[in-house]
Protein backbone atom coordinates (compact mmCIF):
# COMPACT_ATOMS: atom_id res chain seq x y z
CA UNK A 1 0.00 0.00 0.00
CA UNK A 2 1.17 3.69 -0.75
CA UNK A 3 0.24 6.78 1.01
CA UNK A 4 -0.56 10.07 -1.05
CA UNK A 5 -1.04 13.21 -0.09
CA UNK A 6 -3.06 15.17 -3.03
CA UNK A 7 -5.04 18.69 -1.95
CA UNK A 8 -4.21 18.25 1.56
CA UNK A 9 -6.00 14.81 1.74
CA UNK A 10 -3.98 11.18 2.06
CA UNK A 11 -4.50 8.56 0.81
CA UNK A 12 -3.89 5.02 0.64
CA UNK A 13 -3.62 3.21 -2.16
CA UNK A 14 -3.02 0.02 -3.82
CA UNK A 15 -1.06 0.42 -6.64
CA UNK A 16 2.36 -0.50 -8.32
CA UNK A 17 5.02 2.00 -6.98
CA UNK A 18 6.03 2.42 -10.70
CA UNK A 19 2.51 3.77 -11.74
CA UNK A 20 2.92 7.22 -13.21
CA UNK A 21 1.53 9.94 -10.58
CA UNK A 22 -1.09 11.04 -13.63
CA UNK A 23 -2.91 7.49 -13.32
CA UNK A 24 -3.09 8.01 -9.89
CA UNK A 25 -4.54 11.21 -9.77
CA UNK A 26 -6.96 10.29 -12.18
CA UNK A 27 -7.81 6.65 -11.60
CA UNK A 28 -7.35 5.82 -8.17
CA UNK A 29 -8.08 9.45 -6.49
CA UNK A 30 -10.53 10.23 -9.18
CA UNK A 31 -9.66 13.97 -9.99
CA UNK A 32 -9.64 14.22 -13.27
CA UNK A 33 -8.68 17.79 -14.12
CA UNK A 34 -5.19 17.01 -14.87
CA UNK A 35 -5.03 15.85 -18.66
CA UNK A 36 -3.05 13.13 -20.35
CA UNK A 37 -1.40 14.68 -23.53
CA UNK A 38 1.87 13.02 -24.86
CA UNK A 39 2.50 10.61 -21.67
CA UNK A 40 6.32 11.33 -22.29
CA UNK A 41 6.90 15.04 -21.07
CA UNK A 42 6.46 16.80 -24.07
CA UNK A 43 3.56 18.73 -23.89
CA UNK A 44 2.64 19.80 -20.32
CA UNK A 45 -0.91 19.06 -19.93
CA UNK A 46 -0.36 16.50 -16.95
CA UNK A 47 1.35 19.50 -15.03
CA UNK A 48 0.98 19.48 -11.50
CA UNK A 49 3.03 20.84 -8.56
CA UNK A 50 4.80 18.68 -5.96
CA UNK A 51 5.97 20.69 -3.18
CA UNK A 52 5.14 23.73 -5.11
CA UNK A 53 7.61 22.87 -7.92
CA UNK A 54 5.82 21.97 -11.17
CA UNK A 55 6.37 18.45 -12.58
CA UNK A 56 5.30 15.71 -15.01
CA UNK A 57 2.78 13.46 -13.50
CA UNK A 58 3.05 11.35 -16.74
CA UNK A 59 6.57 10.71 -16.50
CA UNK A 60 6.49 10.89 -12.43
CA UNK A 61 5.96 7.37 -10.55
CA UNK A 62 4.20 7.53 -7.69
CA UNK A 63 7.02 6.34 -6.00
CA UNK A 64 9.33 9.21 -6.47
CA UNK A 65 6.77 11.58 -4.36
CA UNK A 66 7.35 9.97 -0.33
CA UNK A 67 5.90 12.33 1.77
CA UNK A 68 5.71 15.40 -0.54
CA UNK A 69 2.48 17.44 -1.10
CA UNK A 70 1.09 16.71 -4.28
CA UNK A 71 -1.63 20.04 -5.72
CA UNK A 72 -3.48 19.72 -8.91
CA UNK A 73 -5.97 21.61 -10.29
CA UNK A 74 -8.56 21.12 -8.12
CA UNK A 75 -6.33 22.07 -5.26
CA UNK A 76 -5.51 25.70 -6.20
CA UNK A 77 -9.31 27.46 -4.73
CA UNK A 78 -10.45 27.96 -1.80
CA UNK A 79 -13.41 28.86 0.01
CA UNK A 80 -12.09 32.15 -0.53
CA UNK A 81 -13.05 31.75 -4.07
CA UNK A 82 -10.87 30.89 -7.72
CA UNK A 83 -7.06 31.12 -7.15
CA UNK A 84 -5.94 34.51 -8.82
CA UNK A 85 -4.78 33.04 -12.06
CA UNK A 86 -7.65 31.38 -12.32
CA UNK A 87 -9.53 34.45 -11.99
CA UNK A 88 -7.25 36.31 -14.27
CA UNK A 89 -7.85 33.31 -17.01
CA UNK A 90 -11.72 33.99 -16.93
CA UNK A 91 -10.46 37.91 -17.07
CA UNK A 92 -8.34 37.00 -20.29
CA UNK A 93 -10.62 34.20 -22.01
CA UNK A 94 -7.42 32.26 -22.51
CA UNK A 95 -9.11 28.61 -22.65
CA UNK A 96 -10.65 27.97 -25.93
CA UNK A 97 -10.84 24.27 -25.99
CA UNK A 98 -9.48 23.84 -22.26
CA UNK A 99 -7.44 20.73 -22.44
CA UNK A 100 -4.37 22.47 -21.75
CA UNK A 101 -4.91 24.55 -19.63
CA UNK A 102 -4.65 22.78 -16.28
CA UNK A 103 -1.35 22.18 -16.98
CA UNK A 104 -0.80 26.05 -18.28
CA UNK A 105 -2.56 27.31 -15.09
CA UNK A 106 -0.24 24.90 -12.59
CA UNK A 107 3.07 26.08 -14.32
CA UNK A 108 2.20 29.69 -13.68
CA UNK A 109 1.08 29.28 -10.67
CA UNK A 110 4.44 28.38 -9.86
CA UNK A 111 6.33 30.88 -11.92
CA UNK A 112 4.27 33.44 -9.88
CA UNK A 113 5.43 32.25 -6.72
CA UNK A 114 8.84 32.01 -7.67
CA UNK A 115 8.96 35.39 -9.60
CA UNK A 116 5.47 37.49 -8.49
CA UNK A 117 6.50 40.06 -11.30
CA UNK A 118 8.55 38.07 -14.04
CA UNK A 119 9.67 39.61 -17.14
CA UNK A 120 8.75 38.22 -20.65
CA UNK A 121 11.68 35.82 -20.99
CA UNK A 122 11.02 34.30 -17.40
CA UNK A 123 7.30 33.87 -18.70
CA UNK A 124 8.66 32.38 -22.05
CA UNK A 125 11.38 29.83 -20.04
CA UNK A 126 8.77 29.54 -17.21
CA UNK A 127 5.91 28.23 -19.80
CA UNK A 128 7.96 27.04 -23.25
CA UNK A 129 7.21 23.09 -21.65
CA UNK A 130 2.84 23.88 -21.86
CA UNK A 131 1.81 23.62 -25.34
CA UNK A 132 -1.24 25.02 -26.65
CA UNK A 133 -2.76 23.24 -30.00
CA UNK A 134 -5.55 26.23 -29.35
CA UNK A 135 -2.26 28.68 -29.63
CA UNK A 136 -3.48 30.66 -27.04
CA UNK A 137 0.07 32.19 -25.93
CA UNK A 138 -0.77 35.90 -25.82
CA UNK A 139 -3.67 35.21 -23.08
CA UNK A 140 -1.78 33.15 -21.10
CA UNK A 141 1.25 35.43 -21.43
CA UNK A 142 -1.51 38.37 -20.78
CA UNK A 143 -3.43 36.58 -17.60
CA UNK A 144 -0.04 35.90 -16.27
CA UNK A 145 0.77 39.60 -16.18
CA UNK A 146 -2.43 40.62 -15.23
CA UNK A 147 -1.64 38.72 -11.83
CA UNK A 148 1.86 40.68 -11.71
CA UNK A 149 0.45 43.75 -12.24
CA UNK A 150 -1.60 43.25 -8.74
CA UNK A 151 -5.10 43.19 -10.85
CA UNK A 152 -5.87 40.30 -9.35
CA UNK A 153 -4.59 39.26 -5.73
CA UNK A 154 -2.27 36.16 -5.77
CA UNK A 155 -2.05 34.56 -2.82
CA UNK A 156 -0.29 31.44 -2.18
CA UNK A 157 -2.72 28.70 -1.09
CA UNK A 158 0.06 26.90 0.76
CA UNK A 159 0.90 29.47 2.84
CA UNK A 160 -2.20 32.28 3.00
CA UNK A 161 0.88 34.80 2.08
CA UNK A 162 0.09 37.52 -0.32
CA UNK A 163 3.26 38.04 -2.71
CA UNK A 164 4.12 41.60 -3.02
CA UNK A 165 4.26 43.24 -6.18
CA UNK A 166 7.28 45.73 -7.15
S1 LIG B 1 1.03 14.21 -20.79
FE1 LIG B 1 2.68 14.69 -19.49
S2 LIG B 1 3.85 16.13 -20.56
FE2 LIG B 1 2.35 15.49 -21.99
S1 LIG C 1 -6.88 25.80 -25.12
FE1 LIG C 1 -6.99 24.18 -26.57
S2 LIG C 1 -5.06 23.21 -26.41
FE2 LIG C 1 -4.86 24.98 -25.21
Amino acid sequence: MMKLSVNGQTHTLDVDPETPLLWVIRENVGLTGTKFGCGIAQCGACTVHIDGKPVRSCVTPISAVGNSEVTTIEGLADESGLHPVQQAWIAEQVPQCGYCQSGQIMSAVALLRDSPDPTDAEIDAAMQGNVCRCGMYQRIKRGIKRVASGEVQFFDPKSDIEVQHG
